[in-house]
């Protein structure tokens, strides 16, 4: 029988350390966030997101943008935004409309306001080390393995995915922290014989219940990034839950697992950010 790992009890325990911390500072953090269009899901991870920031204490502004807005429109609101010293961090909500370049836009936010840390300074402070801002969801995975004092020194993990967003910053936090890392993808042959020798998995693929028992060593830790919906229309993960907890010694469900971290993740940068401009302090994320 495998420990669950509750993201939703991490999440709150975190969120509670960066009220307190927040309270402590003269000057409030805050996080202007930006959504270009109607996407009915994007609306409301933004909600969420500023419900987060009141939850802890932040000053946040959300800029809701029209689909026609142009993207030198959004460049021109960034750069104002950058140059704001009430805003600590900057997060533009993705996807954007088809007629915006993601990246040009990513791209003009200063990489100390990038709390998503989606820009190019931010990807190599990763690759190099002593990086302020990490990717909300490979940081929320290191938290989640810290609060169950699961070690990741020596150890063999292994990513399924290589995303920008979360298979490749995954690779370089668990490198980080001294574990032997193996990143698999689409093109990757005989698979199931890499996952078997992890013992701990990170399935980033975005294919409902792809990680089957058969892929999974007895005993491994299966950490599951996955938000897919079910021919029900559920809410499911990258792994077969059923079929892969009883071989795991600690696994993340779908709800409950990875999700509820990320947003948690996102106000820690933005602490983070706040504290780096504000008193050229980086111990946020070295502590
Ligand atoms: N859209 C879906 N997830 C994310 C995220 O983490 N950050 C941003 N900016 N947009 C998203």
């Amino acid at each position: 029988m495998a420990k669950i790992i509750d993201g939703k009890k991490v999440s709150a325990s975190l969120r509670e350390k960066i009220r307190e911390k927040t309270a402590l500072m003269a000057v409030k953090p805050g996080l202007a966030v930006v959504i270009v269009g109607d996407d009915p899901a994007s609306h409301v991870y933004v909600r969420n997101k500023k419900r987060g920031c009141e939850e802890v204490g932040f000053n946040s502004w959300v800029y809701e943008l029209p689909e026609s807005t142009t993207q030198d429109e959004l460049l021109a609101l960034i750069d104002r935004l950058n140059a704001d010293d009430d805003v600590h961090g900057i997060l533009v909500q993705l996807p954007l409309p088809k007629h915006i370049d993601e990246s040009i836009v990513t791209e003009r936010i200063v990489p100390d306001k990038d709390v998503d840390a989606f820009n190019s300074v931010n990807a190599g402070r990763i690759f190099k080390g002593g990086a302020v801002l990490l990717p909300c969801t490979p940081a929320g995975i290191m938290e989640l393995l810290k609060y169950y004092d699961i070690e990741v020194r020596g150890r063999r993990c292994v990513v399924i995915g290589r995303s920008n967003i979360v298979g490749k910053p995954m690779a370089m936090l668990l490198l980080a922290a001294d574990g032997t890392v193996t990143v698999c993808h689409s093109r990757t042959r005989e698979l199931a014989s890499i996952t078997k020798e992890a013992d701990i998995l990170v399935a980033a693929v975005g294919k409902a219940g792809f990680v089957t028992a058969d892929m999974v060593k007895d005993g491994a830790v299966v950490i599951d990034v996955g938000m897919n919906r079910d021919e029900n229309g559920k809410l499911c993960g990258d792994v077969d839950f059923a079929s892969v907890e009883p071989k795991c010694s600690y696994i993340t469900p779908v709800p409950g697992g990875v999700g509820p971290m990320t947003i948690t993740m996102l106000l820690r940068n933005t602490l983070a950010a706040a504290k780096y401009i504000i008193q050229n302090d980086k111990t946020e994320v070295e502590k």
